[in-house]
């Protein structure tokens, strides 16, 4: 990858390496391929087949947990429809909540920094190599940012699914506990299962440190970046046979 002088100052004042290729990374024995969700309040069948503007509108009226009575409005997700990346966060917090938009307050500000040092933003326009789609695990925000519970975990997945299904990213960054637990139904905590590829549906997937994680525990974020630098090797290699 080329850098730009942009690019290298950014990286320099997150105190982080750059990229560059390295040798392949190792995959995690074959994926255990997300087992079926538990029922779900939301109808999952009907859900996989809404086209983007549907499943907005389903998303926006969704009532299939406690949420909606507490939230401002739901929170679709950003990027391009068919962005090569896709991010998978947490939850809404409150500036999400307010505005409409995943990843808007702070934490949102430090992803935004990691992905431009991969020359990655989150505009719906331009070229989907260099855009990423971001949603969340769960689309309504949790009252006072408490965790998410089980019961709204399973009313939501339906909704990322059929995201995913649309966008068909090349590469998912899975960030933090809730975004595992949906994608991968594990429990693992994030610190042993970065630094490998797992799949999500046959998509690579590559798991790293919630970014509200990193501003709290800055020393984390070189691991961070190293995740980002693995899913953008993945995604060069995954292409490679392709373009010959
Ligand atoms: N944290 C998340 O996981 N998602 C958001 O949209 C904001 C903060």
């Amino acid at each position: 990858m080329r850098w730009s002088a942009r690019q290298r100052q950014m990286l320099q004042v997150m105190g982080l390496r750059l990229w560059s290729r390295a040798a392949p990374p190792q995959s995690s024995p074959a994926p255990a391929a997300a087992s079926a969700p538990a029922p779900a309040p939301a109808d999952g069948a009907s859900i996989e087949r809404l086209d983007w503007p549907a499943l907005r509108e389903a998303v926006t009226t969704c009532r299939a947990c406690e949420l909606h009575r507490t939230r401002r409005q739901p929170v679709f997700g950003v990027g391009h429809a068919q962005a090569h990346w896709m991010v998978v966060g947490e939850a809404p917090g409150e500036q999400e909540d307010l505005q409409g938009e995943p990843f808007v307050g702070a934490a949102g500000q430090l992803l935004d920094q990691m992905l431009a040092a991969l020359a990655l933003t989150r505009a719906e326009q331009g070229p989907p190599a260099q855009r990423v789609f971001i949603a969340n695990t769960l689309k309504c925000r949790p009252p006072r940012n408490r965790n998410p519970q089980p019961d709204e975990l399973r009313a939501c997945e339906p909704f990322l699914q059929r995201q995913i299904a649309l966008v068909r990213p090349r590469i998912i960054l899975a960030m933090g506990r809730f975004a595992i637990q949906s994608l991968l139904q594990s429990s693992e905590p994030v610190g042993k299962l970065r630094g490998r590829v797992h799949r999500y549906q046959g998509v690579p997937l590559v798991v790293t440190y919630h970014p509200a994680y990193l501003l709290r525990s800055p020393a984390e974020k070189a691991r961070a970046w190293d995740d980002l630098c693995l899913a953008a090797q993945v995604l060069e290699q995954e292409a490679a046979p392709a373009a010959r």
